[in-house]
Parts: structure tokens; C-alpha cells; sequence
């Protein structure tokens, strides 16, 4: 007989450790480090271009490496025609993280040299890539919202051209820094499911689209990036603070996750909250939404209260963009185009190691099935 020999399942691959990786380092007691920094000690003091060359090679920049890639990183934010055509060509009701997975995909067909997989050309389809999914991200809501799409400025930072392409309007110094925080803040995070699909689509030597490919198509679920959105839905359906106890404990008798909520890795507080909370509640004071920003305190109350588990970064991140004037469709975009830097940083990495992530598994099914012509079944 066939019987498989018992093998050791870890659903979920809870606490596997599928590779070595020198970008960042989660630490369940709550602390985020990218390439050996405490995310505390970058998060107010760097700028995000910065943490993309951190990522990217393995150290930060001197002033005159920054003003380098920042101005490339700009540079690279101009699309190619075809993309905004076909961005512009979408329904209207398509979901911006659908269309961002297809654009994505589709750029590889701009890729002069497609075909030169060398470190020089995947460093660069990196950073076009990092520059890239940001001004798709902008293009689509433009052309989602009937306006013209905006072209980069020298004049303005990264994250702060980012925004400005998907507003058409500049930035004031607090949301100016407030962006760059929130890009920083989301930039890497160690083995989440979407870069993880990214370094298994990597590992088979598929080129750098399709690993990216890989993870906006896994980031866009509501259990991973996707809760952001979420988040908003919930704020949205809650009306007053009087109303969370009952719709909190109403979610938790029907078996529902609450999103923004809980942590794989992370049993204490995700080291992100406290800065999104901060930048959340900074922003709302200025918009006159300090009533949204109250709620989020309350639902944090009574879920840790209930089920003793903390807020996720997705959490004040919905309050944070809402704030800045992202409409919750766009929330995982934003997510998407801070990530992209940790993604392909990591699938850079995984390039380097150059083995096959293939796992197996435990066969639970039937053998011996007496097999049944189509005809007689
Ligand atoms: N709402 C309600 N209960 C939750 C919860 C949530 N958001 N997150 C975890 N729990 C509960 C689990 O059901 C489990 O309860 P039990 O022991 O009574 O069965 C307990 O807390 C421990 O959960 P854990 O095993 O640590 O979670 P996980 O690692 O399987 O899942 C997530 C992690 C992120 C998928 C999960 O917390 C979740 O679905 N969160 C909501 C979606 C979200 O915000 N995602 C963004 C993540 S950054």
C-alpha cells in the first residue's frame, strides 16, 4: 500500500522559519527592527527614500547617495502610455487593487531588457518597481474619479509627490510628514504573507513582476492587507461610542474577526500602532474628525477588554489615510505602494539564496479507488 509516512503539519506554518533574512526582524515582544534599526529610533528621524535605500542595500545613504536615488525614484514615477491607457480603459467599479495586480503585471511588457536577470537589472527593476506602484496607485484613482493624472515634481519628496499625484493637491508639512510616516512604517515586516508569496514566486527564478505580481494579489485579502479597509467599513457601520460594547460583543458571538485587530506574531501591542495612533490623532484634530478618532480609543478599550488582543497597524491606518483624504478603496493600495520597497528587497534576497521554497505535505485522502469509465459513472 501507498500509505504516506506521517510527516509534522504545521497549519498555517505558525513559528516556521522558511528562510534566513537580514531586512527586518519582528519581534513577538513587540518591537519591528529594518536591517538592525529599531523602527522607534527611524520612524520620526529618517525619510522613507531613506529606508528604501536601507532596504535596498543594506545600510543608509549619505546626503548625496539620498538626493541620488530620490531623484531617480522620481524620475521613474512617469508611466509609460499604454499603462495609463489601460488604466484609464478599466470599469469604473473594478477595485483599485484589482487594477493595481493587472498594471503591474503588465508593466513587465515596458521592460526594455526583460530578459537580463543580472543583479544590476533587478536592482533597477526594483526601484522602478518601488517608484511605480505608488504612481499606478495615484493613475487609478484619477482616472476611477474622472480627473486628469498628475506628473511628478522634482520639488517635492517621494511619499509627498505620492499623494500629491493621487490628490492633485500639495501636501501641508504635517500631512507632508504624516505620509512619509505612514510609508516608513509599512515598508517591511519580515516574513507577512505577501512578501512570502513574493520570495516563492522569486525562488523559481520568475522574474521580479511576478513575484510583485504575487504579493498584491495575497496583500489584498482582509485577513492581511485588505483589514485596512475594513477597518473604515466597521467605523462607518459604528455611529457613536455608546454603540461599540453591543456591535464589538455582537461581532464576537457571531465568530467574526474584528479587523485591525490581533497578530500572528506580535501578543502585544504591533510597535506600529503607537506611531499610527499618534499621527491619527494629530491629523484628526486638524480635520475636525477628532469623534472618529475617539471611537477607534473606544473599540480599542473594549476589544482588549473582551478578548485581550491589541490593534494590528491596519487599525489607525484607516483613520490615518481617511484623515489625509484617501477614500477606504485606495486604504491597501497605500499599503501596497509602502510595501513594495520590503517586497523587493526580499525578493532580492531570495534571488541571492537561490533555493526552491517547495514544502510538502501530509496526504489525508483515499488510495485504491477502482476507476470508473465516464461512461458508466
Ligand atoms: N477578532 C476577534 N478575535 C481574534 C482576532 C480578531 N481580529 N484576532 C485573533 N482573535 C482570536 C482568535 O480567534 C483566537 O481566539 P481563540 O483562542 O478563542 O480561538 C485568539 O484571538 C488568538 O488568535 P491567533 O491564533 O493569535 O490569531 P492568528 O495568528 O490565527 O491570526 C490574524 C492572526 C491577523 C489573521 C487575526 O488576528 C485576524 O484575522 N485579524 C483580523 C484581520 C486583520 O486585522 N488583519 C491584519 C493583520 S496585520
Amino acid at each position: 500500500m501507498d500509505k504516506p509516512p506521517e510527516k509534522i503539519v504545521v497549519r498555517g506554518l505558525r513559528d516556521v522559519a522558511a528562510a534566513e533574512t537580514k531586512i527586518s526582524y519582528v519581534n513577538p515582544n513587540g518591537t519591528l527592527y529594518y536591517v538592525g534599526y529599531n523602527i522607534d529610533d527611524l520612524v520620526e528621524q529618517v525619510c522613507y527614500e531613506e529606508v528604501v535605500y536601507l532596504l535596498l542595500y543594506n545600510r543608509l545613504p549619505n546626503k548625496q547617495e539620498l538626493d541620488k536615488l530620490r531623484a531617480l525614484l522620481i524620475s521613474e514615477m512617469n508611466l509609460p502610455e499604454p499603462i495609463t491607457d489601460s488604466i484609464k480603459a478599466t470599469p469604473k467599479n473594478c477595485h483599485p487593487m484589482e487594477v493595481l495586480r493587472t498594471e503591474i503585471s503588465h508593466l513587465s511588457y515596458y521592460d526594455a531588457d526583460c530578459n537580463d536577470h543580472s543583479e544590476a537589472a533587478n536592482k533597477r527593476r526594483a526601484i522602478q518597481l518601488i517608484a511605480k506602484v505608488p504612481a499606478i496607485v495615484a493613475a487609478i484613482h484619477r482616472a476611477h474619479t474622472n480627473q486628469p493624472t498628475v506628473a511628478p515634481t522634482e520639488e517635492f519628496g517621494f511619499a509627498e509627490n505620492f499623494l500629491y499625484m493621487f490628490r492633485g493637491k500639495t501636501a501641508d508639512s504635517e500631512e507632508k510628514a504624516a505620509i512619509d510616516r505612514f510609508m516608513t512604517l509599512h515598508a517591511d515586516h519580515g516574513f507577512n504573507a505577501s512578501t512570502f508569496a513574493a520570495r516563492v514566486t522569486a525562488s523559481t527564478n520568475s522574474d521580479m513582476y511576478s513575484a510583485v505580481t504575487s504579493a498584491i494579489g495575497t496583500l489584498k485579502g482582509p485577513l492581511h492587507g485588505g483589514a485596512c479597509e475594513k477597518v473604515m467599513h466597521m467605523l462607518d457601520d459604528i455611529n457613536t461610542e455608546e454603540e461599540v460594547e453591543e456591535y464589538i460583543q455582537g461581532m464576537l458571538d457571531d465568530q467574526k474577526k474584528i479587523m485591525g485587530f490581533g497578530h500572528r506574531v506580535y501578543k502585544t501591542e504591533d510597535p506600529r500602532t503607537k506611531h499610527l495612533r499618534c499621527i491619527a490623532e494629530n491629523l484628526c484634530h486638524r480635520t475636525n474628525t477628532l469623534n472618529l478618532y475617539n471611537l477607534c480609543l473606544k473599540i480599542e478599550n473594549v476589544v482588549h477588554e473582551k478578548k485581550k488582543i491589541f490593534p494590528n497597524v491596519d487599525f489607525y491606518a484607516a483613520v490615518t489615510l481617511d484623515a489625509l483624504g484617501v477614500t477606504s478603496a485606495f486604504f491597501t493600495p497605500f499599503f501596497a505602494s509602502s510595501r513594495t520597497s520590503g517586497w523587493v528587497a526580499h525578493i532580492l534576497e531570495q534571488y541571492e539564496d537561490a533555493v526552491l521554497l517547495r514544502p510538502s505535505s501530509q496526504y489525508v485522502g483515499e488510495f485504491g479507488r477502482k476507476f470508473v469509465p465516464i461512461e458508466q459513472r
